[in-house]
């Protein structure tokens, strides 16, 4: 079967079917929604968390599971967008948590666990100076400032398609749907994610195409030929919002020296990748030190942190006071203490290993669903993290994304993996996260639901 031969009438009746199945089983969370509505936009505390007709709500997650309002067990596989790669309720984390709850949990004075925390990102991500934030996006948006304070330059370059949290910095060229206007692949044009978004800031965020030294290349020489060579380049060493796409071989290397070359400080946005991947990340995983590397999500075992790290060179900058890294709950004990337990007690060799062996066990069992019916699709995966790509051709950045993927067969495996007892992140550019708790009996739930999607759209 190719793409086009889907059946389209099909897959709209089993979407409406399995609409019809999940809103049947979960009554308690559409009140909840209704009395959600009339304070909170789209019934939710972010619009991430938001679902048309409406959102499911959740009580309560032990190890790979959570339960829904309705009283529905499910097995977690988007857990909070990576975060929770140590699953919930971790023994070791919530004793960490219990233990500093009542020594306090902030005092907007420094704590040990932060210097502790400080040297083990050093040893793992081989950068020696480190600040702690709150979110991926405080990360993303210090790491940006620190470069400008360093280079004095004020364009930067990002990934097309990639996203890099919600300041205005990076709400740029993501989500962008009208496919004609995007521009040749070495002069992107620049969009503005959503409305809000200055025009100042949107003309300084330059996009490039992923996995494409040569067009990259030729952008940033003109910006360098025109004077406007960039503060910096950020970039996800394997980008996680558009399922999961790998770094072509080379890519990474090539990126290191054309930046190099320019003196553009290279940032790593890791927070997806960090922790969830290897424990140093892709610095570890692909071997290429890039100047910045900013943290988030699964730091501190799904409490709020982000993380920035630099060379000596560049965060002197912040030592010397020439940039201002602040914030009022950076590095707070609460989450320092989390940070630290995850890191010392529960991310250990042996749950990457298992991570390792589950997501081999996963992607081989997808693979072999979409072999048997001949179905359009194909699986990528790293260590946590994976994704079936509804797709017929091979996805490599955010244009062969737009593509190929295939949107109304991602949203029918949504419902699917829901009505069977399986929650993945919702929307066409997220990935799934297993995390250490997940057992194999787990994975081959998700193999089975998996393989319904496929043999009823085949039929
Ligand atoms: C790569 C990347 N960077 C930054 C962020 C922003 O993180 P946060 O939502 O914690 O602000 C995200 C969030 O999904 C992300 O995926």
């Amino acid at each position: 079967m190719t793409a086009t031969q889907v059946d389209r009438k099909l897959v709209a009746e089993l979407t409406e079917k399995e609409e019809k199945r999940l809103e049947d089983s979960t009554p308690k969370s559409f009140e909840l929604y209704q009395r959600a509505i009339k304070h909170m936009p789209m019934g939710v505390a972010s619009t991430y968390h938001a679902r048309d007709p409406y959102p499911v709500y959740f009580t309560h997650g032990k190890g790979p599971h959570i339960w829904t309002v309705d009283g529905q067990e499910i097995i977690d596989f988007h857990n909070g967008y990576g975060c929770m790669v140590q699953g919930h309720a971790h023994p070791v984390i919530v004793e960490a948590i219990q233990k500093r709850a009542p020594l306090g949990t902030q005092f907007g004075l420094p704590t040990e666990d932060a210097i502790i925390m400080a040297e083990h990102l050093s040893g793992a991500f081989k950068l020696p100076q480190w600040r702690f934030v709150n979110s991926g996006s405080e990360a993303t948006m210090d790491a940006i400032r620190v470069a400008r304070g360093f280079t004095g330059r004020e364009p930067i370059v990002k990934m097309f398609g990639s996203y890099h949290g919600h300041h205005d910095y990076v709400m740029v060229s993501i989500g962008v749907k009208d496919f004609g206007a995007i521009g040749p692949r070495d002069d992107y044009k620049q969009f503005s994610y959503g409305a809000g978004i200055p025009q100042s800031s949107i003309d300084l965020t330059v996009p490039v195409p992923f996995n494409d030294l040569e067009n990259t290349t030729k952008r940033i020489e003109r910006m360098v030929a025109e004077g406007t060579t960039p503060a910096a380049l950020i970039m996800e060493p394997a980008m996680m919002n558009l399922g999961v796409v790998l770094p072509e071989p080379g890519f990474l290397e090539g990126i290191r020296e054309l930046t190099r070359k320019h003196g553009i400080v290279l940032i790593f946005d890791e927070v997806k990748t960090g922790i969830c991947t290897a424990r140093g990340g892709s610095v570890e995983r692909w071997g290429v030190v890039p100047d910045m590397v900013t943290l988030g999500k699964a730091v501190a075992g799904g409490t709020p942190c982000g993380a920035i790290g630099g060379t000596e060179e560049i965060m002197e900058t912040v030592n010397d006071g020439t940039v201002f890294q602040v914030g009022t709950y950076s590095g707070n004990p609460l989450s320092m203490a989390a940070a630290r337990a995850s890191w010392e007690h529960v991310m250990t060799d042996d749950a990457y290993k298992h991570l390792n062996h589950l997501n081999d066990r996963l992607i081989a069992g997808c693979d072999a669903v979409c072999e048997k019916y001949d179905f359009p699709g194909y699986t990528v995966g790293i260590s946590s993290k994976g994704c079936v790509n509804f797709a017929s051709g091979r996805i490599t950045d955010y244009e062969s994304f737009i593509k190929y993927q295939d949107h109304e067969l991602v949203a029918l495996a949504w419902l699917y993996n829901f009505n069977r007892g399986i929650v993945i992140a919702p929307g066409r550019e997220e990935e799934w996260t297993l995390s250490i708790t997940h057992t194999d009996d787990d994975i081959d739930a998700y193999i089975a639901a998996f393989e319904d999607l496929v043999r009823d759209v085949s039929a």
